[in-house]
């Protein structure tokens, strides 16, 4: 399906497709210990909700591995320690949490196993949460594929594909899951300041997957919306309060007041694992800020003045009202959506 692979486990080995050098460069690297996988998720190396889960599982895999000859009880201690230091890499996207919750759960049911076996079992677990991640995306993409007619005019923020998944993507698997039905789109993709994950990835993962991308600079998604005119806007999501309330992307919110200005429908596509019912509202969503050099050195060059105030987070929130329908694998929900998301959750083992 994909030429690419964005993230894979090879040879006691995490491999991740490296997105820091993308579009230019395809280049793979390999993490043998937590700590990279840590600064591999920090670093954006690996990003996007579900990839930084999937890539979080693994990083406890290969904490096991590092400390797999100690006797039990460090092992066990360590295993701890690699979970909290993968939890300290990035506070916004709560897949991250699911994901090692889904791994605390295999060593707190493993009580009676040796090292090995634990291992063992962690390793399945992190292959499993990478399948079902694919799977999941794939059920979602053919939810929201109903929404979209031939011909529609897509417009998208951030990179919510298979760059940002295990495979196939969230926003983006809808795209592919109409384009699958033979539906032809055309989807204009904000490039995504600070860090191009826009024009660099997204851009970079529909041109592989044949779907026609025009790249717009974030400050012109106004016009596109009258000019082109735009059908609908679909994004992704690094966490969803339960009343709806819905964190991506620094400039979704910005976006979200432009479709709605221009009755554009804005719909959000997420799994099940990027809800935290535990909070009642968007207010409480922990929100990244990321090193100031992002904004006033973007890609190696001065873009603003030394020595001036720099403010820098990488998501916002975007208010449940501007919300058309949320996506995931099990439908769609339509506000006011805490019922439908309450009844999505049920059975959803949170972070
Ligand atoms: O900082 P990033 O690149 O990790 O941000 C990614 C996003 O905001 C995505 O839209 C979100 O994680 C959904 S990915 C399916």
């Amino acid at each position: 399906m994909s030429a690419f692979q964005t993230l894979a486990w090879g040879d006691q080995a995490l491999v991740l497709l490296d997105q820091t050098r993308l579009p230019g460069e395809t280049v793979y690297l390999e993490c043998r210990e937590v700590e990279e996988v840590a600064r591999a998720i920090e670093e954006l190396v690996v990003r996007g909700a579900p990839a930084i889960g999937v890539a979080a599982a693994y990083g406890v895999v290969l904490g096991a591995l590092e400390a797999l000859d100690w006797e039990p009880a460090p092992f066990r201690r360590h295993l701890q320690e690699a979970r909290a230091r993968l939890a300290r890499t990035r506070p916004t996207a709560v897949n991250l949490f699911w994901a090692l919750a889904r791994m605390e759960e295999v060593i707190a049911a493993g009580a009676g196993l040796d090292n090995r076996q634990l291992c063992d079992r962690l390793l399945a677990r992190a292959q499993a949460l990478r399948a079902e991640d694919e799977a999941v995306c794939r059920r979602l993409g053919q939810q929201g594929a109903a929404l979209l007619r031939d011909g529609f005019k897509v417009l998208t923020h951030c990179n919510a594909g298979g760059l940002a998944t295990a495979g196939y993507g969230t926003a983006l698997g809808v795209i592919y899951a109409a384009q699958e039905e033979g539906k032809r789109l055309r989807v204009f993709a904000d490039e995504t300041r600070p860090l191009l994950q826009g024009s660099r990835l997204t851009a970079w993962e529909l041109r592989q997957r044949g779907v026609e991308v025009t790249v717009i600079c974030d400050n012109m998604a106004g016009a596109v919306m009258r000019q082109a005119p735009i059908d609908c806007v679909i994004v992704g999501a690094d966490r969803i309060a339960a009343n709806g309330d819905v964190a991506n992307k620094i400039g979704t919110y910005g976006v979200a007041v432009l479709a709605r200005a221009h009755q554009i429908p804005f719909y959000v596509a997420a799994p099940v694992s990027t809800l935290d019912l535990s909070l009642a509202s968007g207010a409480e969503i922990p929100i990244e800020e990321r090193r100031p050099e992002e904004v006033s050195r973007g890609f190696g060059r001065a873009t603003a003045p030394e020595g001036v105030g720099i403010y820098n987070p990488a998501f916002d929130v975007t208010p449940a009202e501007l919300v058309t329908a949320i996506i995931s694998e099990k439908g769609l929900a339509r506000p006011p959506f805490a019922a439908a998301l309450r009844g999505w959750g049920e059975g959803h083992r949170p972070g």
